[in-house]
């Protein structure tokens, strides 16, 4: 199967319909969305209804939570949360309602989906800093493979192999095989790498955490919306970068009485 993947669309809604006539061509069967519908941008309504039809596999992000009370306002900054307040203003009620049910985790075959950091995060940054903490908290989800958003970066870490269960296969020969396609170092050191175009998952025992960057508000220096298409088959994620009417976004920003700042840095990507 076939997957389009995708994250933080952030109520803009020129960019994802540019991604999805992306994953479209690029033959996505089903859809999977790491959270954060709505915050920063003019169209929550309207993205929230375009993803609701698609049916996908879909989690929480903390914008989400934030817009419904499932999380505190005060914990974002001003300037995010000024655009929380406008979209709590001026969201419909089915809007609401859908955000409300969102769950904080879900599964896509054996990878786990969550916002931000397994095994249930929707609000801890994926940083270099955090690599040792993930490292020691590896084992507490089963799944050999996770997909989250939040920082808006395209991102990949290898993570150390599942330690052997008594009795069991041990571990695999030739370890450095594992770093497959660029992921990077096995082991307990952990490094957090820009995601390559062709990502291929690591073979059992080896895990990895892949972060799928930004439909709507990217912040890796590229304006453009960020997808990718995951194969659960061959275990390959291949990735699009997608130009769409940045413009036609700040426009309705600017109209909408928004922050202005947000809409300075789609331009940049940043
Ligand atoms: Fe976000």
């Amino acid at each position: 199967m076939r997957w389009g993947v995708f994250s933080d669309i952030h109520g803009n809604l020129p960019a994802l319909r540019a991604v999805l006539d992306e994953l479209d061509r690029f033959g996505a069967e089903r859809y999977a969305y790491l959270g954060d519908l709505v915050g920063y941008g003019p169209h929550p309504d309207e993205v929230v209804a375009a993803v609701a039809d698609l049916e996908p596999l879909i989690v929480a992000g903390n914008h989400d939570l934030a817009v419904v009370g499932r999380l505190r306002m005060d914990w974002f900054a001003p300037v995010p949360r000024a655009c929380l307040e406008w979209t709590v203003r001026t969201v419909r009620a089915e809007t609401v309602e859908y955000l409300r049910a969102l769950p904080r985790t879900a599964a896509l075959g054996g990878a786990r989906l969550v916002h931000a950091l397994p095994p249930d995060s929707a609000t801890t940054y994926l940083t270099t800093d955090v690599l040792p903490e993930v490292g020691a908290a590896v084992d507490r989800w089963r799944e050999s493979l996770s997909f989250v958003g939040h920082t808006h970066r395209p991102q990949c870490v290898a993570l150390p192999p599942r330690p052997a269960s008594p009795g069991g296969g041990g571990e695999v020969p030739g370890a450095e095989d594992c770093a497959a396609d660029g992921v990077g170092a096995c082991g307990a050191s952990l490094i957090l790498q820009p995601l390559p175009a062709r990502w291929s998952a690591p073979p059992a025992p080896y895990r990895a955490l892949v972060n799928l960057g930004s439909v709507g508000q990217p912040r890796d220096g590229d304006p453009r919306a960020f997808c990718a298409l995951w194969d659960d088959d061959r275990r390959t994620l291949e990735s699009r970068r997608v130009a769409y009417d940045i413009e036609q976004t700040i426009a309705d920003m600017n109209a909408a009485g928004l922050p202005a700042e947000p809409a300075r840095r789609l331009r940049a990507g940043t």
